[in-house]
């Protein structure tokens, strides 16, 4: 994918999640940022990444800014959203572009743009739809289908080839997502 394309994701994501967040308990606990992200279920990998994506999404990170925790939670959601959509990118690139892929590694891929789409259906709809209107219900399942076929991509790689590092790191993206909905007391 070209350059501009990758800031162009980067830079709508944050407008979209702007536009989505709100706030769905009245009344409702809130919380720091920094406190969401340091619940103790959250291996120190998984911390750091829930801070990178805190401030990824702008989130004042100071001790006195307090947010709904949904908020938090949806964020984590649009995080997963653009790296799935990037890592679906770089897949077809590779596919079209890359001629030293071996016929194994190509019939993974084509697999994987397929796990990908699935993925980001379900990963979306949380984040798009789910979320926003703080309808909670089959959240769960939403999340374990985009995990789900998240995995069944990774099984289809071998280790050394070039898609599988973004695919290991957008299951950690989809698990930590999962995991902060849980914390918070969303799922
Ligand atoms: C093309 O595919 C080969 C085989 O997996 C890989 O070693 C190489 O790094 C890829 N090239 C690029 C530019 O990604």
């Amino acid at each position: 994918m070209t350059m501009s394309k990758i800031i162009l994701l980067l830079l709508v994501a944050p407008l979209r999640m702007a536009a989505a967040r709100s706030d769905c308990l009245p009344g409702g606990q809130h919380m720091e940022a920094s406190f969401a992200c340091s619940m103790m279920w959250l291996s120190k990998p998984q911390q750091d990444l829930c801070i990178r994506i805190m401030i990824w999404g702008g989130i004042d990170m100071s001790v006195s800014h307090k947010e709904e925790e949904t908020g938090y939670v949806t964020l984590a959601a649009w995080f997963a959203v653009e790296s799935f959509d990037v890592t679906r990118i770089a897949a077809r690139n590779q596919l079209s572009h890359n001629t030293s892929l071996s016929g194994q590694e190509r019939h993974a891929y084509e697999g994987c743009m397929k796990d990908y789409a699935l993925a980001g259906r379900h990963i979306t709809r949380v984040a798009n739809e789910m979320l926003p209107s703080c309808r909670f219900t089959d959240l769960s399942y939403e999340y374990n289908r985009a995990l789900n076929s998240i995995v069944t991509c990774m099984n289809r790689l071998s280790v050394n080839t070039p898609l599988y590092p973004m695919v290991l790191a957008d299951q950690d993206k989809a698990v930590l997502a999962y995991h902060l909905a849980t914390l918070i007391g969303v799922l």
